[in-house]
């Protein structure tokens, strides 16, 4: 499945680059949010994401980069986000925060940085949505596929294959076309891309993306 990043858009032309995810059928939308303080940029809130709703009925999937958001979480589910994914250490209790996140009837998922170990989920994967494993430090788009993300995203296939869970595995950061066949051999289900698919001809692109995974 493909989840193209619209951090990487260019947003004055942003209604014709969801007109072209819309004919594509992405599987997903995922969106970046980020405070300037969890990681070291900026994008946009709540308000736009209500705007970008109106383009497209393809599931916003929503990645807080952000300190505690549990305060944000209602005003995320009220912008039309269908899936609310977290990073653990921004959240004093990460349980709580999930449970916020799937009374708006949202999914949930759980992003780890590239040295964050997979420990951390032992308790909760079987709850999750999805774990977002992120292939590049969070906080910019265009930056360059840490190869041991691979061997991360094998230990974690292996998990919930030998516990028979249904958790979905996305990666985000540095998937371009012509790594995206080692990524899904490893073992992930979705592959977020930004520079990807919005640099160049984006129709294409996306094309190409779902060429291989079909
Ligand atoms: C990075 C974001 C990514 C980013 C990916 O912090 O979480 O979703 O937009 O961009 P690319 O695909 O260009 O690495
Ligand atoms: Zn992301």
């Amino acid at each position: 499945m493909l989840a193209p990043s619209i951090l990487s858009a260019d947003f004055t032309n942003i209604r014709e680059d969801f007109k072209i995810m819309n004919e594509e059928k992405c599987d997903f939308i995922h969106v970046d949010i980020m405070d300037g303080n969890y990681v070291p940029n900026i994008s946009f809130g709540p308000g736009i994401v209500k705007q970008l709703r109106t383009l497209t009925d393809i599931k916003f999937d929503t990645h807080l980069m952000i300190e505690n958001p549990e305060n944000y979480i209602k005003d995320f589910a009220q912008s039309g986000s269908d899936i609310i994914t977290i990073h653990p250490s921004t959240t004093k209790h990460l349980d709580r925060t999930l449970n916020l996140i799937k009374s708006y009837g949202m999914k949930c998922g759980i992003a780890l940085n590239p040295s964050d170990d997979l420990t951390c989920l032992k308790y909760i994967l079987k709850d999750l949505y999805l774990v977002l494993i992120m292939s590049v430090n969070p906080g910019f788009g265009g930056q360059s596929f840490i190869e041991n993300s691979l061997l991360k995203i094998k230990d974690l296939r292996n998990i919930i294959k030998n516990n028979s869970y249904d958790t979905l595995i996305e990666v985000d950061g540095g998937v371009k076309i012509d790594n995206a066949q080692k990524i899904l051999d490893a073992g992930a289900d979705i592959l977020v891309s930004g520079s990807g698919v919005f640099k160049g001809d984006i129709r294409n692109n996306i094309k190409k993306f779902k060429e291989l995974m079909s």
